[in-house]
């Protein structure tokens, strides 16, 4: 469930009709809704009951600090891959006891900043990682505590772009080669091995994938605690899917994902750590944009709408279904068109969806693409020199710009013209 609904006749956020902040804002323009990202981080821990656990936001799926923030404050850890994400987690106010520190491919640099600031664990992906960490750590005089992230050969059967848990893919270290890996972890003078992390890819569907990826880190902790490791925290990575409204597909809920982790982990006394970022803000936020020409083609209507792929590259990127709703509110009974929805932008992979059945919409009026708050801004560009795409953040009836649309001076003055020229 979303906040997103239509009232007396037009497209809300919250209370604030999606009409009010085009007008205000302009298009195109995300536009999140605080209570539904704060309803989905609640599920996420209700879900996880008893277990003492952690909700690690997947940032990278929407990192502006505003986000962060209202997570935060309400108890979420964040996830962080990059030095940008660590120190836009630590802007929003994010202790560095709630940041863990994911990704393949983790710098001496990004590892000093993140063991300076304040760090709950690194998530290590491989040997000469390893070794880099430690011989940062000592060299600062500190210990850093370190879960390896295993690589458990599991099908996520999602989309190839976004699946990590099988052998093939680059992430994490094999788990048949687990134990030799965590004893020369244990060897190392600069890290403290406290757990075992595992993230097997993105918009799962299913459980079953979970499930085996989950047994088989249970089965590992079992062996790594005979071998003598302390092992106390399993950081079970993200992933479950959303539906996107395509063929009523109805993705498992926290609730049932929760009580998968207790059948699988429970019974270990691990604090459960996990690292959700669709979920919480996929359904969160829409990208709002104007129809600026509706043209007939060879047999075909376009739509052609002033947002493009470079404010929301998925469709073009996965063939992602979105959603798209007009923010007037069709009348009951309306005939459905069939439209291509594209963006101005000059090449054909620039196109939202194709032959969509939807209510008719014209020149000038607004449309919302759904599901979008996740993977949306974050992956936004300038291609063609269109400026960044705006955020705004709802909450009841007020809204703020939360991260405004530059001017074309601002975009072009970036650039620097050499002196020889
Ligand atoms: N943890 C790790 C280590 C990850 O790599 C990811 C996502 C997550 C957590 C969060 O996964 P989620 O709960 O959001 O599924 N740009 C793509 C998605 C890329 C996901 C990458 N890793 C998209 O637009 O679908």
């Amino acid at each position: 469930m979303d906040h997103f609904l239509y009232r007396d006749g037009q497209l809300m956020a919250e209370d604030v009709p999606l009409a009010r902040i085009a007008d205000e804002v302009g298009t195109p323009v995300y536009v999140y809704s605080a209570a539904t990202l704060l309803r989905h981080f609640t599920l996420f821990d209700d879900a996880l009951g008893k277990m003492p656990h952690l909700v690690c936001f997947a940032m990278k799926s929407l990192s502006n600090i505003a986000v962060l923030k209202l997570l935060g404050d309400a108890g979420a850890g964040m996830d962080v891959v990059s030095e940008g994400e660590y120190r836009r987690a630590r802007a929003a106010g994010v202790p560095g006891e709630r940041i863990v520190f994911s990704g393949v491919g983790k710098t001496r640099h990004e590892m000093r900043v993140a063991l300076e600031g304040g760090i709950r664990q690194f998530n290590v992906e491989s040997e000469p990682e390893m070794q880099a960490l430690s011989e940062v750590a000592t060299a600062m005089g500190v210990i850093a505590p370190i879960t390896v992230r295993v690589n458990p050969d599991v099908d996520a059967k999602t989309h190839a772009k976004i699946s990590t848990g099988k052998k093939e893919d680059k992430f994490g270290i094999p788990i048949g080669r687990a134990r030799d890996v965590y004893r020369v972890a244990a060897a190392l003078p600069g890290l403290k091995v406290v757990g075992i992390d595992v993230h097997i890819g993105s918009q799962l569907t299913d459980l079953a994938p979970f499930e085996a990826a989950y047994i088989k880190v249970a089965e590992l902790t079992e062996a790594l605690r005979a071998d003598g490791h302390e092992i106390t925290r399993l950081d079970l990575g993200g992933g479950l899917g959303i539906p996107y409204m395509r063929n009523n597909e109805a993705p498992p809920l926290p609730m049932e994902y929760g009580a998968l982790i207790q059948k699988c982990v429970g019974h270990l006394g691990c604090e459960i750590e996990i690292e959700p970022g669709r979920l919480i803000s996929g359904n969160a936020g829409v990208l709002l944009s104007k129809v600026i020409y509706n043209k007939s083609g060879e047999g075909r209507e376009f739509l052609i709408v002033d947002g493009a792929m470079n404010d929301l590259i998925r469709p073009a990127m996965y063939e992602a279904h979105h959603d798209i709703v007009p923010v007037i509110e069709p009348s009951p009974g309306v005939a459905r068109q069939t439209y291509d929805v594209v963006g101005p932008i000059c090449e054909s992979g620039d196109t939202f969806a194709k032959e969509r059945v939807m209510p008719p919409v014209k020149e000038g009026e607004l449309i919302a693409f759904r599901s979008a708050g996740a993977y949306g801004a974050v992956m936004s560009s300038e291609y063609n020199s269109r400026l960044m795409v705006p955020e705004v953040l709802v909450q009841g009836d007020q809204f703020a710009v939360i991260r405004p649309r530059p001017t074309y001076d601002e975009m072009i003055s970036r650039d620097r013209v050499p002196e020889w020229l």
